[in-house]
């Protein structure tokens, strides 16, 4: 049977919607859950745009790019030759890497983004990128940027040309996610047509909510490779998401035809750790890993689905691993049973991770009467290394009631230094003091609360509160989650965390290039 190339660029494009801004740390927790997940190609980012960026793509290069049967690590770069040759240097230490070119190719594009170069221009650029690429990595991938308001004639004259060139895949974006299925399935079958042996890949964004169905529609039409993002994460509306496509081809297998290689019982988790991890929740309705998704409300849907599931269910919550077995731990289980709970759910850490998620589960366990599998889930996700800690909290004393002014007085280390600060703050309400007496702490007075959400990680009042924050510093925003029973702690840790992203990232993002394009 048919096998479609499933890309995942999750830590590419999925990295750039707003407000997103991951550690090297957690992009490399989540290529390695992208490994477990089965995908067969992993875009671990745009190398030239900083040191970091550099450094994230070659560590996760070096890392998951061995491990056993390994996904192919693939880089992007501009059609420069500086672009590609540092690209080169980021995937290199993988055991297979893919270099992605790519180029602007509609009238629009060239002309406001490429100062007006011509047909002639982006043909002999291609040609010369393509092949300085195909001598610095394993694969090549070359990209026609806005390739579906590109005129046909000239888009198929410089996918040709990339194909001559030696470009192993050949991409077709919808950058601004403005096809429509019939229309794109005949643009992707005119293509296959001239790609020879290479493979036709897509990569769909979703402004009008078709990244999906024009990827499908596209599949069904010859090509072998989709570009997708985990919970459909990515610039403006998104990219198509993994999920939904992944499960379409399963269940409706009969019209498209073709597998994948994603063993679908990762895909709960996947979604769920990118969730926490970029501070992106994912919407209740939405399909296949939405909270309702497996839902059934009406009571003539709970008769049918009792009597069986098939009822109302084109797919199962097992099939997806969205409800694991439900075990249980509490505060008198230890360290051996805690390491077996995680080893049933698939998860390995190493030791001194596993001393850090333990006696994060003690102090939970203490607190809250039952941990369950959602529960450690999120505690193994909470204790992933974010990077090196500027500042940590030490103590939080909170004081509130009716008629009293919430007051929060806090003491925080720095780390570096080893200097302990206490200071406290009155609030409109116990978070906005906490989170007054940390910024003060920390002597930061230019952060801006952008968002705020709280959730629970399982129903009941002693429930697990997970926050997350976004705020706003030298107009940009950073994300910092925290998890406790207690929400203002939570709020409390989450605001630290967001406050330390943005004092390591500022001096890494100011050295950025580009941001995105
Ligand atoms: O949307 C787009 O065109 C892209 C390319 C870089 C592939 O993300
Ligand atoms: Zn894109």
């Amino acid at each position: 049977m048919a096998h479609v190339t499933i890309f995942d660029t999750t830590l590419r494009d999925g990295e750039q919607s707003p407000g997103i801004s991951l550690d090297p740390s957690e992009k490399l927790e989540i290529a390695h859950q992208l490994a477990r997940l089965g995908v067969d190609v992993i875009e671990a980012g745009f190398p030239v745009a900083s040191d970091g960026d550099f450094l994230g793509v070659q560590q996760i290069a070096k890392e998951v790019g061995n491990l056993p049967n390994a996904p192919v690590i693939c880089g992007l770069a501009r059609a420069t030759e500086g672009d590609v040759r540092r690209c080169a240097e980021a995937i290199a230490p993988a055991a297979t890497s893919r270099l992605h070119v790519f180029i602007s190719t509609s009238d629009i594009h060239r002309q406001e983004m490429l100062k007006g170069a011509s047909e002639a221009d982006i043909i002999a650029l291609t040609t010369e990128m393509v092949s300085l690429a195909t001598t610095l990595a394993d694969q090549v991938e070359f990209s026609a940027q806005d390739a579906t308001r590109t005129e046909t004639g000239f888009l198929k004259e410089v996918l040709k040309a990339a194909v001559d060139a030696g470009a192993h895949t050949i991409n077709v974006p919808d950058t601004v996610g403005f096809t429509m299925p019939s229309e794109y399935g005949d643009l992707i079958e005119e293509i296959v047509a001239l790609a020879g042996d290479a493979v036709v890949s897509v990569h769909c964004h979703n402004d009008l909510g078709l990244a999906v169905a024009n990827s499908l529609e596209a599949v069904r039409r010859g090509a072998g490779q989709i570009e997708v993002a985990i919970n459909g994460i990515g610039e403006r509306a998104g990219n198509c998401s993994l999920e939904e496509v992944v499960m379409g081809m399963t269940v409706r297998h009969d019209l498209i035809g073709k597998d994948t290689r994603i063993n679908t019982k990762e895909i709960g988790r996947t979604s769920k750790l990118v969730a926490q991890l970029t501070g992106y929740p994912v919407q209740y309705n939405k399909a296949v890993v939405g909270r309702n998704a497996f839902a059934h409300e009406s009571g003539i849907h709970q008769h049918g689905v009792l009597a069986n599931r098939a009822t109302y269910e084109i797919m199962t919550a097992e099939d997806l691993g969205l409800v694991g077995a439900q075990l249980i731990l509490g505060k008198h289980s230890g360290r051996h049973a805690f390491v077996q709970a995680l080893r049933d759910l698939g998860i390995t850490l190493d030791e001194a991770r596993v001393d850090d998620a333990f006696a994060q589960f003690k102090a939970v366990a203490d607190r809250k009467r039952e941990v369950t599998a959602d529960d450690l889930e999120a505690i193994v996700v909470d204790t992933a290394d974010v990077g090196s800690e500027v500042w940590t909290i030490e103590m939080a004393q909170m004081m509130g009631g009716i008629a009293t002014a919430p007051t929060a007085t806090v003491r925080v280390r720095h780390v570096a230094e080893d200097r302990a600060v206490t200071e406290a703050a009155v609030g409109d309400g116990m978070i906005d003091a906490i989170c007054r007496a940390i910024s003060r702490a920390c002597g930061v007075d230019d952060a801006h609360l952008e968002d705020f959400r709280v959730s629970s990680i399982t129903a009941g009042r002693d429930a697990l509160g997970d926050v997350t924050v976004t705020i706003r510093r030298d107009g940009t925003t950073y994300t910092g989650r925290g998890l406790s029973t207690d929400v203002v702690e939570a709020t409390g840790r989450a605001w630290l965390e967001a406050l330390n992203r943005s004092e390591r990232l500022r001096d890494a993002r100011k050295g950025r290039t580009h941001s995105n394009f």
